[in-house]
């Protein structure tokens, strides 16, 4: 044990949870059981980090401990007994607890098997040594530091370090857990662990897709994830889970400006993973469909991205007019558009896509069918026709008032009265 955390928890973490904190220990010892503060709230405490969470482990019944602190401190338990683990909910903050467990892997891959275990097993079934680090909360030890594998000299050392060599085999997604603590901590991988890592890539097979797709997912949440693709790219780890996928320079760039655009979560996820596909060809989108385990919407748009950049050249010809910019990138979601446009550099096949998503996608005239039947025109083919011939007009500037729509109409119905070449006799839409 390494003494004298106790003044830190004092110095990094508000009264108020120190106060939840000291309870909670005695609160347990009471039960006879020993309360600790582990993982990622002690690494983060140690390096002077913001705390966003408290995540406890209990030699014991976390579930019935949950319980009985609710009870003692007026909060709510919410309680997971499959996995025997509970959330306490006090005003405005809440700290997860876990009973300490031991995990055993049927095989490289396998979901762990658990077995309720101390304190020591727990922190030695971990990650990473920064990851492995507990604090206790007796009463008579409160804020000692338990570190049984050296996570606070890496700390210092600034380094990433498996608690054993065949931690990437138990559960290779640490693999990228290891990759994303790099970069977000600015630590290095210690040299085994990255040796370890090169010459395991290949274990990353035995994650299932959905597995693989969340924590890519974790990774897009990062502040820089570009460097944690950057180094996974270096390592061949990016090569391990789909052929073709890079983490280079220009993926930087478009990252940074699909999080500066602000999309709700979900589509900046997305997004980020048409980014990373952009370079691949048709078939390669087709083996990281597959390998990612992609829902439906996610992999049409996937598709989409190849049929798209196959239309580019036609894009960047000099006679493109808003009509027929218009019908080209109507058929693509703006998921789609926005990932190619990020992903061109300034100029023609960009502008036209930064046009139709910006401006044109929105308009719509200004008349609707209704109205043009009040203005004469029948329910029919020729109806819909001329609300296509509107919307053209409205795009090429032709019009921009529900007064000049309406003439418009008028002129078309007399024209066809006399048998001019308006949308109502066949007269198409401009061209595509
Ligand atoms: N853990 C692990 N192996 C994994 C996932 C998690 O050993 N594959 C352990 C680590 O000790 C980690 C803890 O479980 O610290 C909690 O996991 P998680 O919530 O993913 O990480 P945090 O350390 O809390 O990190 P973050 O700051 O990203 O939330």
């Amino acid at each position: 044990m390494v003494q004298g955390s106790a003044l830190l928890l004092e110095s990094r973490l508000s009264p108020m949870w120190m106060d939840f904190l000291r309870r909670a220990g005695g609160i347990a010892q009471g039960r006879g059981e020993a309360l600790y503060l582990v993982g990622g709230v002690v690494r983060d405490l140690l390096l002077g980090r913001g705390i966003v969470d408290l995540d406890l482990v209990v030699e014991g019944d976390a579930i019935a401990l949950a319980r009985r602190l609710a009870q003692e401190l007026a909060g709510k338990a919410r309680t997971h007994p499959r996995f025997g683990t509970a959330k306490v909910e006090m005003a405005g903050w809440s700290a997860d607890l876990a009973s300490a467990r031991s995990e055993t892997y049927a095989h490289p891959g396998a979901l762990p098997q658990v077995t309720p275990a101390s304190i020591a097993e727990d922190l030695a079934r971990r990650d990473f040594t920064v990851n492995a680090m507990a604090i206790c909360l007796e009463p008579a030890h409160f804020g000692q530091l338990l570190d049984i594998h050296g996570g606070f000299p890496d700390l210092k050392a600034r380094l990433i370090r498996i608690l054993h060599p065949g931690s990437f085999m138990d559960d290779a997604t640490r693999i990228l857990r290891a990759l994303r603590y790099e970069q977000r901590l600015d630590f290095q991988l210690e040299s085994e662990t990255e040796a370890l890592m090169r010459w395991q890539t290949k274990m990353l097979d035995t994650i299932s897709g959905d597995r693989l797709r969340h924590e890519l997912e974790l990774i897009f949440q990062e502040e820089y994830p570009e460097k944690v693709l950057a180094r996974a790219e270096k390592l061949g780890v990016l090569a391990a889970i789909s052929s073709g996928l890079r983490g280079d320079g220009w993926l930087t760039e478009a990252l940074r400006c699909a999080r500066r655009l602000g999309e709700p979560r979900g589509s900046t996820l997305e997004l980020c993973f048409l980014l990373l596909a952009y370079p691949l060809g048709e078939a390669q989108v087709e083996s990281f469909i597959r390998r990612l385990h992609f829902p439906a919407q996610v992999s049409r748009n996937l598709r989409a991205l190849s049929r798209l950049k196959a239309l580019l050249p036609s894009l960047a010809a000099p006679d493109m007019s808003p009509v027929r910019i218009y019908h080209h990138l109507h058929p693509f979601s703006p998921l789609t558009l926005r990932a190619v446009s990020l992903a061109l550099g300034p100029g023609m096949p960009k502008g036209c896509i930064d046009l139709y998503l910006d401006r044109l996608r929105s308009l719509s005239p200004f008349l609707d069918g209704d109205d043009l039947r009040r203005m004469g025109v029948s329910p029919g083919p020729r109806l819909g026709r001329m609300l296509r011939a509107l919307l053209e007009a409205k795009l090429e500037g032709k019009v921009s008032s529900r007064e000049e729509e309406q003439a418009l109409v008028k002129e078309w119905l007399e024209k066809g009265a006399s048998g001019g070449a308006a949308p109502g006799r066949g007269g198409k839409p401009a061209s595509r």
